[in-house]
């Protein structure tokens, strides 16, 4: 069965580890500063923090921009519920807003009907790697006093216009779980430009202590350090920063072969009866995923045929403002009510073989036809 996402990891990956196990150094150190540096240069931006998880990362910039029980965070309902949780999480109310159907990315002229004087953060999340619309929402942010955090969890290495998502917004939060554009295994990043938050979010990450454990053990072994902040153990390790050393060192051929098998898709998928293609931005993403939309109620049809003929599909996501946990937010989407029940989620990674490519569309070729 052909799985909808994997890793491409090897030899590399094992290279850099080995290295990591020889120093005896596991935790945060010097490979993570390594890591670091490295997303800043190819980024183009001025802080970035590497965490164990992408949802650590939303969790801390929320936390360090001062979200609290009295505020909200505008937030499409159509997402990884972990976007969702780190809200509540803090005890801030979740926002749900609606998406655009040919996007999936948030939708700007709703988001605008649901500012309020709470309203504290909007948290667009860029879908399968394609740019939400950032000039949109950066303005809506600087005239409403109202922070702009990213999750682009999907959209590692995608630009939006000629920059690359991470070198312009307020906060851009990513994740290298084991299926993302490029993996730690697990880790994420918070990237940003304002000094004091990036500051906190330094301290946050590692239980807010005062100085991280490197500096603290390794110059002179001192026992001494301050906790001044509300922090978690989040921190990445070096062993995780070392896959993801060796993964950035692929990352352009990762995106390349995956617009390669996306503009494939597109190109023999379109017009088939009963499926609708997203709207891809093809020369700035950095593909994540691919998802169209199965239409007249058909979609889970698909996933049973698609499975009879060996290729794995799935949903992502359900839709938060109908999860149980979430109820005490529900509020009428339309939108995404409409197309939760309808994404189907096809097979794209970097080592698929162009026969696995030609299975898909001949299988959802003949899904179309019945
Ligand atoms: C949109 C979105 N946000 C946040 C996350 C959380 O990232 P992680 O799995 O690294 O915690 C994910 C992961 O799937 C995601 O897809």
């Amino acid at each position: 069965m052909l799985p909808t996402s994997r890793p491409s990891i090897g030899e590399e990956e094992l290279k850099e580890i080995k290295k990591v196990f020889d120093t005896g150094w596991l935790g945060l150190g010097t490979t993570v500063y390594e890591f670091e540096s490295k997303i800043k240069e190819y980024l183009n931006a001025e802080h970035v923090i590497a965490v164990n998880t992408g949802t650590s990362a939303l969790h801390l910039a929320l936390d360090a921009i001062g979200i609290t029980e009295k505020d909200e965070v505008i937030v499409p309902s159509l997402t990884f519920c972990a976007s969702i949780q780190v809200i509540t999480a803090l005890k801030a109310d979740p926002v749900f807003c609606e998406i655009d159907i040919n996007t999936l990315n948030i939708d700007i002229e709703d988001v605008k009907q649901r500012i309020t004087s709470k309203t504290k953060a909007i948290m667009p999340v860029h879908y399968c790697g394609n740019a939400c619309d950032m000039d949109a929402l950066l303005d809506i942010g600087r005239k409403r006093k109202i922070f702009i955090i990213e999750d682009a969890a999907h959209a590692f290495g995608s630009s939006y216009k000629d920059k690359k998502i991470g070198s312009f917004g307020d906060i851009t939060c990513f994740s290298f779980d084991p299926i993302k554009n490029i993996t730690c295994g697990e880790g994420g990043a918070v990237v940003l430009s304002d000094p004091d938050i990036a500051e906190k979010i330094r301290k946050k990450r590692i239980l807010g202590i005062d100085k991280d454990t490197w500096h603290r053990y390794k110059e002179q072994r001192s026992w001494f350090y301050d906790v001044v902040t509300q922090g978690y153990r989040y921190h990445m390790s070096n062993f995780n920063a070392a896959i993801g050393l060796a993964q950035l060192a692929k990352l352009d051929s990762f995106i390349e072969r995956k617009r390669n098998i996306v503009n494939r898709y597109n190109d023999l998928l379109s017009g088939l009866e009963g499926i609708e293609l997203l709207k891809w931005d093809l020369d700035r993403v950095a593909p994540f995923s691919y998802i169209v939309r199965i239409l007249h109620n058909k979609r889970d049809g698909a996933i049973s045929f698609l499975k009879e003929k060996g290729v794995g599909s799935g949903v992502h996501y359900k839709a938060n403002h109908i999860q149980p946990y979430f109820q005490k937010y529900n509020k009428p989407l339309p939108v995404t009510e409409k197309v939760w029940n309808e994404i189907l989620t096809l097979p794209l990674y970097y080592d698929m073989s162009d026969a696995d490519i030609d299975l898909v569309i001949k299988s959802m070729t003949e899904f179309s036809k019945r």
